[in-house]
């Protein structure tokens, strides 16, 4: 099992076979910094000093050529092959209250939300701890590397991981998963993983906003917000966007909740011009947000999740809006 040392330190890790320098750090407690976990955001670059490694993803776009000249690498694609010394600065923040772990899961159960959204339910045999907003990533058999999904439901006893996901048209992955996995066949899965999570200590009001898959995460904050004190005397409310009506979903998991209608609000737009269908706000999640919140947005705890167009559309409205970063929560693993 290869060591991985801190330079200029007198910290050291082992990483498991197989796995990455980024993860095994995680899972031993460290503050490696990241976010995506597939190659793309390229928060997880460290400079290699002394050792080999091979990378998961050679052509992650995380790294430019220039960083490759210079001998940095990816910490979630850099998989040792050596002992290895690296240089890099351990922050604290992202040190995980959960640390990831790599285990098994048997899907139990599917079910459609919308005409290319289902939502698969995966069983451990040990309770399932993680933070409302996190991911994981799924390893699913005959699909080459991980894919990262996130969590819809909450930390529970009975080792339930509830996943939301939206078909991609030719993707392998959710190929596997809506075509080619019987019930009771099992999976990897490693988690979990992400900085966007509900922010317990924080009494704004919330605004969580959603397109496509991002469903999942925003649904796993909102149902960790209604539960919880930090809801009382405050309001959660809850956009998502879609291309035409039957893209819509979401209200009746949110009527479930406790305060559904008094503190929770359920906001959905269609952007399509052409849907006669529908007779409810049209235009874009960032749009509607700041038509409806524009005044109070700076004053909020904002999440987002959703295709890669729709996330720079909500960044760019926030920092028009004067939105201070700390208030904004999202992980981009496109
Ligand atoms: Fe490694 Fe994003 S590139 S965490």
């Amino acid at each position: 099992m290869p060591a991985i040392a801190l330079k200029g330190s007198d910290v050291e890790w082992n990483c498991a076979d197989g796995d990455t320098i980024m993860r095994s750090a995680l899972r031993t407690g460290l503050g490696f910094p990241y976010e995506c976990n597939v190659g793309s955001c390229g928060n997880c670059r460290f400079d290699l000093l002394e050792g080999e490694i091979e990378e998961l993803r050679p052509d992650a776009p995380g790294l430019s050529d220039r960083d490759r000249e210079r001998g940095r690498r990816l910490g979630c694609q850099a998989r040792p092959l050596t002992d290895c010394v690296v240089k890099l600065r351990l922050m604290p923040q992202y040190e995980s209250r959960f640390p990831p772990v790599r285990q098994e899961a048997e899907l139990t159960e599917v079910r459609d939300i919308t005409h290319d959204i289902r939502e698969f339910r995966f069983r451990l045999d040990k309770p399932a701890r993680f933070l409302p907003g996190q991911y994981a990533l799924l390893d699913l058999p005959g699909v080459e590397g991980s894919r990262a999904y996130s969590m819809a439901n909450t930390e529970n006893e009975a080792g339930e991981w509830h996943f939301q996901i939206r078909r991609v048209p030719n993707g392998a992955a959710t190929g596997k998963l809506f075509d080619g996995l019987a019930i009771g066949e099992r999976i990897g899965v490693d988690g979990p993983y992400g900085m966007a999570y509900l922010r317990t200590e924080s009494d704004r009001d919330i605004v969580c906003l959603a397109g496509g898959s991002g469903l999942s995460p925003m649904i796993s904050v909102t149902r960790a917000a209604a539960v919880s004190p930090l809801l009382a005397g405050r309001r959660l409310d809850f956009v998502y966007g879609g291309r035409t009506a039957r893209d819509i979903c979401g209200r009746d998991m949110l009527a479930e909740l406790p305060g559904f209608g008094s503190n929770i609000h359920y906001h959905p737009v269609v952007s399509g011009a052409d849907d006669d269908d529908w007779d409810g706000h049209r235009g874009f999640v960032h749009e509607l947000a700041a038509k409806l919140f524009s005044d109070r947005l700076p004053e909020c705890e904002v999440y987002f999740a959703g295709p890669p167009l729709m996330g720079q559309a909500i960044q760019k409205m926030l920092i028009d809006l004067g939105v201070p970063p700390a208030q904004v929560h999202f992980d981009q693993f496109y």
